[in-house]
């Protein structure tokens, strides 16, 4: 079985050729990635000289490249995870958003019909459904919540989704589609909240909340996704929709109360600063349909996750300092620099 994996170099990406290369002696994985500022080739050092793996510089909006590719490889299946990916980024700068998350996912499934209806499966997000009000725990997001979006980047997902399922209807293409609730663990790039708190605490620097902190997002530890989306291309209806979700939601001020302690600094760190544009309240995936017809649950408790993904960033200092050392430096200066100051916990 050969798999192209895009986005690859990126958090969730990485973290997924570490398991099919892990759990599938018999699978061997081309990944693609263009290698933007979230793009890490020093994620995959521990992979570089595994025979079954091979590494390929290439933009998925490059349509005669990604062609040849194919042409080369002959690929049983594509796994697309390339994206721009951070909300705050989407807001400032929408166009790029569109361009690879819309445009890309089109090139790629173009690439699927020309080289023999290769088998499809798009990485989405719960972020498609828009948010839930916090104060209606009984009300979660199934995979017949109506798509809205509320953030440049969500609507890009929704637009690849809505083409992703357009391909099967209309060419028949062989896809499926997960959307995800938020990931956390090792290698996820440090503009994203859990990552930002823990080095920001590590050097302690001020601990950005935004708004009042009340927001509620679903956590699952990174391999609990990639052994959904691996459950999905062995076992998935083709043409489905799969929600994956965590089943542990926590407002983003406990989160970070609870790093400040794991790291024994002070809750003096955290600040409250002006909310995010448009800031969705609350995300909650029901992932029944998954558990019912795959038989798939998360398998790593929020504790050990997070015990881990701290260690983890405390023993790899060198892979996270180099990417604070360098233009992260401007992207938090013009993020955060003039965010307005809305107090302390006291
Ligand atoms: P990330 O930002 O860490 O990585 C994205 C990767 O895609 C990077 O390596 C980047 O270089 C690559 N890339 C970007 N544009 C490209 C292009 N035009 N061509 C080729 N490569 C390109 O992202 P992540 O957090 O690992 O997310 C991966 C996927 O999972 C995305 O599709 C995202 O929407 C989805 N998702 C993420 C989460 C989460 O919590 N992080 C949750 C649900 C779904
Ligand atoms: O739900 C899945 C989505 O999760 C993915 O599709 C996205 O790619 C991924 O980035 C993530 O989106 P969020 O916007 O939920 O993640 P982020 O880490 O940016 O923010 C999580 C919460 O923390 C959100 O409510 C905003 C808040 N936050 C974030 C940052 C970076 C802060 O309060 N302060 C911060 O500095």
């Amino acid at each position: 079985m050969k798999m192209i994996v895009t986005g690859g170099a990126g958090f969730i990406g990485a973290n997924f050729i570490f398991y099919i290369l892990k759990n599938h002696p018999d699978y061997s994985i081309v990944c693609v990635d263009k290698l933007t500022y979230a793009g890490n080739l020093s994620s995959l050092e521990s992979v570089m000289n595994d025979s079954r793996f091979k590494f390929v510089r290439l933009d998925i909006c490059d349509r005669e490249k990604i062609y040849s590719l194919f042409e080369d490889e002959k690929p049983d299946v594509v796994v697309n995870f390339a994206a721009e990916t951070h909300v705050d980024r989407s807001i400032v700068d929408p166009g790029i958003f569109l361009q690879t998350n819309i445009l890309g996912t089109c090139v790629l499934m173009d690439a699927c019909r020309k080289y023999g209806n290769i088998r499809y499966h798009q990485i989405s997000t719960d972020e498609v459904y828009g948010d839930l009000p916090i104060d209606r725990p009984d009300l979660l997001f199934t995979e017949d919540t109506p798509v809205h979006t509320s953030s440049p980047y969500s609507s890009s997902k929704a637009s690849a989704d809505f083409l992703v399922l357009s391909y099967h209807r209309t060419y028949g293409l062989p896809v499926t589609i997960s959307r995800c609730s938020n990931n956390y663990g090792p290698y996820q790039f440090p503009e994203k909240l859990i990552p930002l708190m823990i080095l920001n605490a590590l050097e302690d620097k001020s601990l950005p909340v935004y708004g009042k902190g009340i927001n509620v997002r679903d956590w699952l530890y990174v391999e609990d996704h990639c052994s959904a989306v691996d459950l999905i291309l062995s076992k998935g209806k083709i043409g489905e929709v799969y929600n994956i979700g965590g089943n542990n939601e926590m407002k983003n001020i406990d989160i970070v109360k609870l790093i400040v302690k794991a790291l024994g600094k002070s809750e003096d760190l955290i600040t409250f600063v002006a909310d995010r544009k448009g800031h969705d309240l609350r995300y909650a995936i029901d992932s029944s349909k998954l558990k019912r017809e795959l038989g798939w649950e998360p398998n790593t408790a929020f504790e050990t996750g997070i015990d881990s993904t701290i260690k983890w960033y405390l023993q790899n200092r060198e892979w996270w300092s180099r990417i604070i050392d360098g233009e992260y430096k401007d992207y938090y200066e013009k993020m955060y620099s003039d965010r307005e100051n809305l107090g302390t916990l006291k």
